[in-house]
């Protein structure tokens, strides 16, 4: 029997197998929002209600006022007393405008706010996403085998470790080769089509631990609907040894429902025959009667549970193209860095807890000195993604104005999260950081420890000259160039106001020591409970998305108006309507 067969056949018994333990962990029934309101924990204190709040408001002067020049001059021990360590990351947060009355009060405030009873609340596995009465319970992703963790008194535990083991044993086959295309080939590429959730967090995983991947077997990642993206990472791929990763929660995302049926199209063009799909085609997803509408046999599907959001399901199944990628190993590693992280989240005091101080800070810089946005800035080019997709996990999760009971928030709630790696940022918008209009709060993050330390004392060491571009940033922002210091130097009186430099422009500095997938874990875990902390505080539910809706079901609506075959009496505002004549008149129709 020839090696191709024999080892489709071993991954056809172990598909069997793996289906049968799908099926013996039934995914718990998706929940509808409740009819009426749910009640909101007496603890969820609104934060204006608090005392910490007030005396955060009567500091917010003193703090506008800072001048951190004075601040470092007068405290000796200040870079040490206001940073925080654990677990190979250092969170020296400085260079905010805090001093020790604003920290207390911040700490205080997350007490008030009932911030560690609402993580206690969310790792028993209670439904805290109240409009749509589900647990959070992404922690359960990364809980050690044999180990609890309870949704409506069901142990999910195992069940995330029969799809961990599943996809354990279908990413080895496909890195060895026992799994094979249609035609008996090897598999050469993974394409993940998938969008948000299901993009965001695999993409960036992938480019932040190529150092630990594979280079014979090439990941792509497909997610906008825009045909050019597909056209493009499949243009010099070969359907018989192409793969494709259908990852979508819920299976009815417009986006890759179209990307999927197209690159199905595009398989069975070359390939011909229908049952090519069941080689080429796995899915992800919590909806096995979806998938199998669409024509993946559910044997080939990777489940995970309601109890897990788009956003934070990147250690889920949703991780298969991780997994490929890196190897069950590694990604398992990944794992235990998420673990750790919610282990330091749940029991270090708030006082020593990293995501508590980067989320108190955080709430400092928006809502008391009103800073907008916040820069992620990573000085590693293998973390080149990791800004996009911080954005959806803190701007889907708190970009809300209603508290949980529906009430208005009265305070400022999630800023604009954007950025690009260092040091090419620098050569792009940091001008408008250090001396533009509105100050830009940053997140400056990198690694002691480079992967590949690059270059030679003659020729320039790449990492040491990388990082010392980042000390400098923190510094320039946070100190500036006084005029006085501008003159000494010669410059021509006119010129003096063009190259000072204001100072007092707030920075985090994450100096983590080694990048690996146990501290990508870690990092992540941090910024998903950061987001956490402060939607706790801003009393806002950071697990629903309803803000996304309105836009898609009115596409749905214009998607005829654009192509049918008359221009239809469409009803719409006039720009709107405007709109669609131009288009359909440049199209031809
Ligand atoms: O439209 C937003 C959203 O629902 C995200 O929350 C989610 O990550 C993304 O779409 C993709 O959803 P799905 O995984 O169900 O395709």
């Amino acid at each position: 029997m020839p090696a191709a067969t024999l080892s489709r056949k071993n991954t056809r018994k172990n598909n069997r197998k793996s289906t049968r333990a799908k099926t013996a962990t039934p995914a718990r029934a998706a929940k509808a929002s409740p009819a009426s309101a749910p009640t909101v924990p007496a603890w969820h204190v609104a934060p204006d209600k608090t005392r910490a709040w007030k005396r955060l408001a009567a500091l917010a002067k003193r703090g506008r006022a800072m001048d951190l020049r004075q601040a470092f001059a007068k405290d000796r021990s200040r870079g040490a007393r206001f940073a925080v360590e654990a677990l190979g990351i250092h969170l020296d947060y400085s260079k905010n405008l805090v001093d020790g009355d604003v920290v207390d009060a911040l700490l205080a405030l997350a007490k008030e706010c009932g911030v560690a009873k609402h993580a206690k609340a969310m790792f028993a596995g209670e439904a805290i996403n109240l409009t749509e009465n589900r647990a959070v319970l992404h922690a359960a992703l990364r809980a050690p085998k044999g180990s609890v963790m309870k949704v409506d008194g069901e142990n999910v535990v195992p069940h995330v470790h029969a799809v961990l083991d599943r996809m354990a044993a279908f990413a080895d086959a496909v890195r060895s080769g026992a799994w094979r295309g249609h035609t008996g080939k090897k598999i050469t590429a993974v394409v993940n089509i998938g969008i948000g959730g299901s993009d965001l967090g695999p993409v960036m995983a992938y480019e932040a631990l190529k150092d630990f991947t594979r280079r014979d077997i090439a990941c792509r990642y497909v997610s906008n609907i825009d045909g050019e993206d597909f056209y493009e990472k499949t243009r010099d791929l070969d359907p018989e040894t192409t793969l494709f990763v259908v990852s979508s929660k819920t299976f009815t995302t417009i986006e890759t429902m179209t990307n999927a049926q197209t690159a199905r199209a595009w398989t069975l063009a070359k390939l011909k025959n229908p049952a090519a799909v069941a080689r080429h085609f796995v899915a992800v997803s919590t909806n096995a009667e979806e998938v199998a509408k669409f024509g993946i046999d559910t044997a080939n599907m990777f489940g995970f549970w309601d109890w897990v959001g788009g956003r934070y399901s990147m250690d889920s199944a949703i991780g298969l193209s991780t997994m490929i990628a890196v190897g069950p190993a590694a990604f398992h590693e990944l794992l235990a860095g998420f673990r750790d992280m919610d282990e330091h989240f749940r029991t270090a005091p708030a006082k020593k807890n990293l995501p508590y101080h980067l989320a108190l800070v955080g709430i400092w810089n928006r809502e008391f000195l009103g800073f907008d946005t916040v820069a992620v800035l990573p000085y590693c080019q293998y973390l080149h993604r990791f800004s996009a997709y911080l954005q959806q996990l803190d701007m889907e999760s708190n970009g809300k104005r209603v508290q949980l009971d529906g009430a208005a928030c009265r305070w400022q709630t999630a800023p604009v999260i954007w950025g690009e790696p260092g040091t090419n940022g620098q050569h792009a918008f940091y001008q408008m950081i250090h001396q533009g209009s509105s100050p830009v709060p940053c997140d400056f993050l990198a690694f002691a420890k480079p992967l590949h330390d690059v270059g030679t004392p003659a020729t320039g060491m790449h990492h040491d000259i990388l990082l010392a571009n980042l000390f400098a940033q923190g510094e320039a922002l946070a100190f500036g160039k006084t005029p006085a210091e501008v003159r000494a130097e010669g410059t021509p009186e006119w010129l003096v106001p063009h190259r000072t430099f204001p100072g007092n422009r707030p920075s985090n500095t994450l100096l983590c020591e080694k990048l690996s997938p146990r501290m990508l874990g870690r990092l992540i875990a941090l910024y998903e409970h950061k987001v956490f902390v402060q939607g706790s505080i801003w009393r806002v539910n950071s697990f629903d998305q309803w803000g996304v809706e309105l836009g898609k079901v009115l596409a749905k609506r214009i998607i005829p108006e654009l192509s049918g075959a008359k221009a239809a009496k469409t009803g719409h505002d006039s720009s709107t309507d405007a709109l669609i004549a131009r288009y359909r008149a440049w199209r031809g129709r």
